[in-house]
């Protein structure tokens, strides 16, 4: 089959926030303890943090880790993670169903984000807590001394302060599942006065309200207008949620899941922008799309109730997740413009790119490949692109394009870089490529993850699934021919 991309150079989307290529730690399963944190591991440095680990995160360049929650921050003392170890009470953990022991918090989150060269973006719990403990935890961290939350954190080691940006008020607080979950009303009131107090303290910090916990909860859409209407001052950034997964071993309507996913993106700038227009104010809210990954595996897997870090949430991913990861990135490219961080959910063991066995090794999931490459190549403006493709239609969808594709610009590298997913089961794609605007650059790398098994996984022993370099496209007339092999994701570099 045959498609075309066009893009110029001067139709761009937007300019790439790193941020949107951020990431997820939650006190949840072998996240934090045995993931990241592993006193006495061989690998693990003088503060326990797990050096393999850190270098695998090192590779997928994530510049912010949302954290410690998730449900888990809804019922959160934060008080409970910060000072003298030994001192630090065990809790009966609500949200998951097990024994927190709080040798890991704040501070030793802090002292990780150092070492794994990331940045926190931090959540407050305004489900069982409010906004008195919100702003004091921006005081313990942020604040520089002379007052009682920031003397603690020096009393607890820490002269420096933290000095933390991002901050997410609260986790879904619309879901009936978190502690404390809320009406709109109840929220947008709490998000506001929890913002309002926060920014006081460092007027330099940026919030991120929740937005629903999912596009398929009935308030969806009503809730983001109603909280916005309360809190449209005080914050940010909205936030979104979504997972998809492939119940019904249906890959043709799986790999189409982006196309959801654009039109759930969208549908969430047009409620922004319509409080906006109501307050008939300048200030524009963007969008932090603070958990999306594919999730289903291991949904339902037993664990010994009240165990502590048990294996929770510990999906395998195989190939075609990684496509639909591939599409994913993909599509929160199409709107930099308005997502300005994203966070893949999650980092380590909890449905992620990296797994490890606690007191072993580590391995790469296949979805770490596509995340890895957008995030190393992805720089500097997304191109709108103009896009010819044949399409198809499956049980969830019509008129789904087999390619997925965009084009990104890097001035500073002055490199352009193309990604592209061929959704195809069994056709090859030719695709020309049409760079307007872009005369003398030519394909000087060229990589795809193509040719495995749509269930092939990687494991401790074997990392089969892995990019492939490939030939680089053809010059023909003013542009370029690529061959794109049946279900594969495609990185090429052009550079003058
Ligand atoms: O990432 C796993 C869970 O999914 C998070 O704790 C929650 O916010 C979402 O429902």
């Amino acid at each position: 089959m045959k498609a075309k991309i066009t893009v110029a150079a001067e139709m761009k989307i937007g300019s790439i926030d790193r941020r949107m290529f951020g990431s997820f730690i939650e006190h949840l399963g072998r996240a934090v303890y045995g993931g990241i944190y592993e006193p006495g591991h061989p690998l693990a440095d003088e503060d326990g943090f797990r050096s393999d680990v850190i270098k695998l995160i090192n590779e997928l360049d994530v510049p912010i880790v949302r954290y410690p929650g998730g449900n888990f921050v809804s019922g959160y003392d934060w008080l409970d993670g910060v000072g003298p170890v030994a001192e630090r009470p065990k809790r009966l953990e609500l949200a998951w169903g097990v024994t927190e022991p709080n040798t890991f918090g704040t501070n030793e989150f802090m002292r990780w984000c150092q070492k794994a060269k990331t940045a926190p973006m931090m959540a407050v719990n305004l489900g069982t807590k409010g906004p008195d403990e919100a702003r004091a935890l921006v005081e313990y961290c942020n604040h520089k001394s002379d007052s009682k939350w920031s003397d603690l954190r020096i009393k607890h080691g820490y002269k420096d302060p933290w000095d933390v940006k991002l901050w997410c008020l609260g986790n879904e607080m619309d879901g009936p599942w978190q502690m404390c979950s809320k009406t709109a009303t109840e929220y947008g009131r709490v998000a506001n006065e929890a913002a309002k107090m926060m920014k006081w303290v460092d007027s330099s910090i940026e919030t991120v309200l929740c937005g629903s916990s999912s596009r398929y909860m009935n308030t969806f859409g009503e809730w983001e207008q109603k909280t916005l209407e309360i809190a449209y001052d005080n914050v940010d950034y909205v936030s979104l949620h979504q997972y998809y997964g492939n119940h019904s071993n249906d890959t043709p309507s799986f790999l189409a899941k982006s196309l959801d996913l654009d039109d759930f993106i969208y549908s969430v700038i047009c409620v922004c922008d319509y409080v906006k227009a109501k307050k008939r104010t300048k200030k524009q809210i963007n969008l932090s799309f603070d958990e999306w990954n594919v999730w289903y595996h291991s949904n339902g897997a037993p664990f010994e109730r009240w165990s502590t870090a048990p294996d929770q949430l510990e999906d395998i991913y195989n190939f075609e997740d990684a496509l639909v990861v591939a599409c994913m990135l993909i599509t929160l490219l199409r709107h930099a413009d308005r997502v300005k961080v994203a966070c893949l959910a999650q980092l380590v063991n909890v449905i992620a790119p990296i797994f490890t066995k606690t007191g072993c090794g580590s391995f790469r999931q296949t979805i770490f490949y596509p995340f890895r490459e957008i995030s190393k190549y992805a720089r500097g403006v997304a191109l709108n692109p103009i896009i010819d493709s044949p399409k198809y239609d499956c049980k969830e969808y019509t008129d789904v394009p087999y390619l997925e594709s965009i084009v990104t610009y890097d001035e500073e590298k002055d490199e352009v870089v193309l990604f592209a997913v061929n959704r195809s089961m069994d056709e090859k794609m030719i695709l020309d490529i049409n760079l307007l605007g872009f005369e003398g650059y030519k394909p000087v790398f060229a990589e795809s993850l193509e040719g495995f098994d749509i269930k092939a996984e990687n494991t401790f022993d074997s990392e089969k699934v892995d990019m492939k370099h490939k030939e680089l496209p053809a010059e023909e007339g003013k542009g370029f021919v690529a061959e794109l092999f049946p279900l594969s994701f495609n990185v090429i570099r052009f550079k003058k």
